[in-house]
């Protein structure tokens, strides 16, 4: 464990916006945690949790203890003839794991390619892109619960996984040291969801492997999706809202362009990109900060954006939909104040 007083923020979000935290501390294997409990006699509600930052917003100084885990390991706990059981630290790149599971030939997360966090970051807000789901491999995780002191463990029943949610982003008290994901040695590919069919077709590609599934991911992300190491971004800022049918049903026919998607319950999910693009906001920019030209759903920072700027326009975007729609959207990335 490495303790920092008053460190800089820029280099600790994927947003790049600057500040600072009263107190940085690296957790670099699980048996910190205890200890750092021990040290500090921790009052939970001056504690944050940061993988590598691509998830949150810091709209001012933190004055907190910021967490950063950098819990390595990927370890087979478990093989047989059809699949495998894989426990991955929390720090390890969620990205490197998809490639070493690639390269491994094991099948579930190479519809996950290139989605920036770390592997303790994921089951949070339980990532999810093309028909995937952190969920769908997921099996059990470790994680410390602050509050209460002790490790515990969980099982994919009690960590309640839901649409980019689970217990962990709704307590937000927990340190997960590491996953266990249990991925399959059967050829099984999704390549149904989105352009993937498309960017394989292509490529001339009739039977993809499943690196040409990873390849295909990583062609589409990148075509339209920021790289953090160019332009600071948290990937999607907004949730896509999930409406009852009835209200949902009403806002179609005002809109029959509106993309949805059936989600749990009879609900359905709404397209929070389009909503923005409606509103005219994609591609505006307002001082240092904006819409992302390409994808309405991410905010970006062209550079010297404070938090506050980015915050100020998500509220913004919020209001203009809300007026335009009467549909609430809500943030995906963790607003971090104050
Ligand atoms: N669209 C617009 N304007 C835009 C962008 C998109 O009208 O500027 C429309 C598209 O035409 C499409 C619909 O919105 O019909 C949905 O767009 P897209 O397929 O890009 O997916 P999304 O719902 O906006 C979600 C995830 C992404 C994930 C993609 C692909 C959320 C909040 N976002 O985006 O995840 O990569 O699907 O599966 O669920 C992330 O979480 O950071 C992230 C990038």
């Amino acid at each position: 464990m490495i303790i920092y007083e008053q460190t800089q923020l820029n280099t600790y979000n994927t947003f790049g916006v600057a500040g600072t935290a009263k107190q940085l501390i690296i957790i670099e294997s699980a048996t910190d945690v205890p200890e750092l409990l021990d040290r500090t006699n921790p009052d939970i509600a001056n504690f944050f949790v940061l993988g590598c930052g691509s998830n949150v917003l810091f709209v001012d100084n933190f004055d907190g203890r910021l967490l950063h885990i950098k819990i390595p390991g990927i370890t087979i706990i478990e093989d047989s003839k059809d699949d495998v059981v894989l426990n991955v630290g929390a720090g390890v790149l969620w990205n490197d794991l998809v490639n070493y599971c690639v390269d491994q030939n094991w099948y579930g997360i190479e519809n996950l390619a290139l989605i920036p966090g770390t592997v303790g970051a994921a089951p949070v807000q339980n990532i999810g892109a093309y028909g995937t789901e952190l969920s769908d491999v997921f099996t059990s995780l470790e994680a410390w619960d602050l509050s209460a002191g002790k490790s515990e463990n969980f099982d994919k029943k009690q960590s309640r996984f839901e649409y980019r949610s689970s217990i962990f982003k709704s307590h937000n008290k927990h340190l997960i040291t590491s996953i266990n994901i249990r991925l399959s040695k059967h050829h099984s590919l999704n390549t149904s969801y989105g352009a993937i069919e498309t960017v394989l077709a292509e490529k001339g590609i009739m039977n993809p492997t499943l690196a040409d599934v990873r390849d295909s991911v990583v062609t589409i992300r990148q075509s339209k999706l920021p790289d953090p190491n160019k332009i600071g971004n948290a990937g999607s800022f907004f949730k896509n809202p999930i409406l009852e049918t009835r209200f949902s049903e009403e806002l179609r026919k005002k809109h029959p362009k509106l993309p949805f998607y059936p989600a749990e319950d009879g609900k359905v999910k709404i397209s929070a990109a389009w909503l923005i693009d409606q509103c005219g906001w994609k591609g505006k920019r307002i001082g240092n900060c904006g819409v992302y030209e390409k994808h309405a759903l991410i905010l970006v920072n062209y550079g010297g954006a404070t938090g506050r700027d980015i915050y100020n326009l998500s509220k913004n975007i919020q209001s203009s939909v809300l007026d335009k729609f009467c549909v609430e959207i809500l943030p995906e990335v963790n607003i971090i104040k104050g």
